[in-house]
């Protein structure tokens, strides 16, 4: 399985808080079967991005890991205005990979025309948005359409691996199954911060998926998009008009 969303480098933001911290992470994803981990620290106001320490850690994880797992580069993106200025003038910066896909984490109180423009701004500058966790953000949970709407304009969706497990509570738990019914999740990813209260592990939720959907299903969420996600490639995207059937579907690729 690839994880393309983790807090597991250590002293950057609210995840790993040690060297150690950070191993034990790696460890655990690898025990989990977890192949590659994407390492996203936050980018927002209360932490700032910085890709030269982000380098640093990465290298000095890689060499110590050995071969366990692979980790690449990533960034959780908060949706705000110098943050969205700055990934347009240099979008490899926070890029997964510094490829296509980027993690957006939008603020609970954002307005959704202008969502409607800084998408569009993105997706010209070659940036494809991954709108993270919107099973856990409350005002998210009441825009159905307004997110229906910004994947069939581009974006794409990840839900957390803990909220499909009750982690977050019934209400995301709850969002996560009609997204998941709505066609409306690209990739399932476990935002991990720490060992034990919210860890770096996708099994779980792979075998949930796999058990209460279809292990088809599973292997795309986990799996076959996530790789894509780190290749930069395009994405078999597929989502119901309302009232349609499964059988007269639209598709398309994003890229
Ligand atoms: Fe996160």
């Amino acid at each position: 399985m690839i994880d393309v969303h983790s807090h597991i480098l250590w002293d950057l933001d609210d995840g790993a808080r040690t060297f150690d911290d950070s191993m034990a992470m790696l460890r655990m994803a690898a025990q989990t079967g977890t192949t590659d981990i994407v390492a996203t620290p936050h980018a927002n106001s209360q932490f700032a991005f910085r890709p030269e320490a982000v380098e640093e850690k990465l290298s000095l994880l890689r060499e110590s890991t050995a071969g366990l797992i692979r980790i690449h580069s990533g960034c959780d993106f908060h949706l705000h205005y110098d943050n969205i200025q700055d990934a347009l003038a240099n979008p490899a910066k926070y890029t997964i990979a510094h490829r296509s896909y980027l993690l957006v984490e939008f603020s609970e109180m954002f307005v959704a025309r202008q969502i409607d423009a800084v998408v569009s701004k993105m997706l010209a500058a070659g940036i494809v948005p991954i709108i993270t966790h919107p099973e856990r953000n409350l005002a998210l949970q009441q825009r159905l359409d307004d997110l229906s709407r910004w994947v069939k304009g581009g974006c794409l969706v990840q839900v957390t691996a803990q909220s499909l497990l009750g982690r977050f509570g019934s209400k995301s738990q709850r969002f996560a199954e009609l997204l998941l019914k709505k066609n409306l999740v690209h990739v399932i990813a476990s935002d991990a911060h720490d060992s034990t209260d919210r860890p770096p592990r996708l099994d779980l939720a792979y075998a949930y998926i796999a058990e209460n959907y279809n292990p088809e299903l599973a292997r795309r969420l986990f799996v076959e998009n996530p790789a894509k996600v780190l290749e930069g490639g395009p994405i078999y995207v597929d989502a119901l008009e309302p009232g349609q059937r499964h059988d007269t579907r639209r598709r398309w690729f994003r890229w």
